[in-house]
């Protein structure tokens, strides 16, 4: 690609623009700031060479190599001193008109062979290199804010995108240090499309009246393995800049109910609680106030013995757990069992599609991903279950070290739930041919900080877990919403590839 002594624009110089003029610099390239605004790419001039102080300060910078980066950056006056650049990156106003002036503007300053690139998180590059006479050499290179710090880079191909630009822009943000993805254009790209899920079925199990956020963020994080909960999370990005997000992945999908926005988190928009920033948002952010407790089950008599009926299938491991917690583990050898049955006569059964209303004498827990490590289980009955049961299965997870958490009736409940859908949207990507199944896993991990990708979670469960889920829940919320798609339909069911077939 790109040489490192080869000159880099930035053009538009708020947050994302100093953040990846900063890794272009730091990688070792003379980088020059444009920006419409007079002023405003001095003054970031000025901020990035602060950040690298601090980086001197912190040890992670040499004061000659900081010497040596300041002098390569410099502000522009004109798009016109953009001339010699060798690749131009926008991260001016998300609007599509704003950025189609922009890049004819720029195709009549820089060389042919200057590769053209834009940060944008959700318009189409094809819409934008729609204004280009030579679109072929026009990319989306999508940088996760703050850029300096997250590695992870989606390169977004264009419909006109070639793929000898696709590959230089590739390159360039691996030179650069970052971890590359390559990814089609379509809504939300990989990581905003796949993980849209994960606020949303969060919010849908607050919206049934299933659990308060406190209690959903902690199953999220300590049965789910996931960094923070859906609430605390969106509080900390902004709820309207995850609406915003949402709303356009939705709208991009032609309002596909798999991907509808949340009513609750219109209201807490309108209402402007919009999260940390504001002093409100899901939860209340100040000196004195406390965030509420997740629920937590009061101390239960553990049951002298389980029996097992079949094979648990994700929640297997819960077996060797139990008996070190010294309760008996009887097994029995059951065709159509997944269970365990408790002393009372009343099972215990890992999350499906199925709603606790259906079995009065079944007491749901969630899945965990990995139930030795999981400090909190969740656990779910019908209003009118029977209560010894309930009691057995709180006092069974707190046998195992774990607080218990009793939700609602939900089919699905919170991390299962959440963890099929987001498999789901990863399946129907690489069907799509949005982005390779090793892509998606490394794009969930690093820029949303997903424990596991999704096609390697998919794996672990086992290869028709999620669509009998989704299957399940679809039948008891046919909106669509939940409707599994053709490609985990196809992966679930493929039958296994015969030894010596050449397909
Ligand atoms: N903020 C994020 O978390 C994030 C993450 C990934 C991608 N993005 C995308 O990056 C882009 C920039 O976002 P931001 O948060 O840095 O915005 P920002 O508001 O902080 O900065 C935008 C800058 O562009 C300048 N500008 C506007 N129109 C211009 C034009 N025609 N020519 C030159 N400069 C112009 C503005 O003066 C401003 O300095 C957007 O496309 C956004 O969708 C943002």
């Amino acid at each position: 690609m790109t040489a490192h002594d080869r000159l880099v624009g930035v053009v538009g110089t708020g947050t994302m623009g100093q953040g990846i003029a900063q890794v272009a610099l730091v990688a070792g390239h003379p980088v020059r700031l444009y920006d419409a605004v007079p002023g405003r790419a001095r003054t970031a001039a000025d901020a990035i060479a602060a950040r690298l102080d601090r980086l001197v300060e912190k040890g992670r910078m040499s004061a000659e190599e900081r010497v040596a980066a300041g002098a390569r950056l410099a502000p522009a006056q004109t798009l016109g001193e953009l001339a010699d650049a060798a690749l131009v990156v926008e991260a001016v106003l998300e609007e599509l008109d704003v950025k189609q002036q922009l890049f004819r503007d720029l195709e009549d300053v820089v060389a042919q062979d200057c590769l053209l690139a834009t940060n944008t998180s959700s318009l189409s590059v094809t819409a934008i290199g729609g204004a280009l006479r030579l679109p072929g050499r026009f990319v989306g290179l999508h940088f996760f804010n703050p850029a300096p710090l997250l590695p992870l880079v989606e390169v977004v191909s264009g419909s006109a995108t070639d793929v000898t630009a696709a590959t230089r822009a590739y390159e360039t943000a691996r030179a650069w240090g970052k971890t590359p993805v390559a990814c089609a254009d379509t809504p939300g790209f990989l990581v905003n499309r796949i993980a849209r899920p994960f606020y949303a079925e969060a919010f849908a199990v607050y919206e049934d009246q299933a659990a308060d956020p406190a209690t959903i963020d902690a199953v999220l994080r300590e049965s789910g393995g996931f960094k923070m909960g859906a609430f605390e999370l969106t509080d900390l990005i902004g709820q309207d800049v995850n609406e915003a997000v949402t709303r356009s992945v939705w709208e991009g999908f032609f309002q596909d109910v798999k991907f509808r926005p949340s009513l609750a988190q219109r209201r807490l928009v309108e209402a402007g609680h919009l999260g940390r920033k504001a002093g409100q948002g899901w939860y209340a952010y100040g000196d004195d106030t406390e965030r509420p407790e997740p629920h937590t089950a009061a101390p239960a008599e553990k049951p002298a013995y389980v029996v097992v009926e079949g094979d648990l299938g994700p929640a297997r491991e819960l077996l060797a757990l139990i008996r070190d917690a010294g309760i008996e583990v009887r097994e029995e050898d059951e065709d159509n069992g997944t269970r365990l049955v408790l002393p009372s006569g009343g099972q215990l059964a890992l999350a499906d599609g199925q709603t606790s209303i259906e079995y009065r004498d079944v007491v749901y827990f969630d899945l965990a991903l990995d139930y030795r490590a999981a400090t909190r289980v969740a656990l779910s009955a019908a209003k009118d279950a029977d209560r010894r049961t309930l009691e057995e299965a709180v006092g069974l997870f707190q046998a195992l070290g774990k607080d218990v958490s009793v939700i609602g009736d939900m089919p699905g409940m919170i991390v299962a739930r959440t963890v099929a859908r987001i498999i789901d949207l990863a399946h129907d990507a690489v069907a799509k041919g949005v982005a390779t199944e090793e892509d998606i896993d490394i794009a969930m991990r690093l820029g949303v900080n997903y424990p596991l990708g999704p096609i390697e979670w998919s794996r672990r469960l086992g290869k028709n877990w999620a669509y009998a889920l989704l299957d399940d829940l679809h039948l008891r919320d046919p909106s669509g919403r939940y409707a599994p798609s053709l490609a985990l339909y196809r992966h679930s069911y493929a039958p296994e590839k015969r030894e010596g077939s050449q397909q």
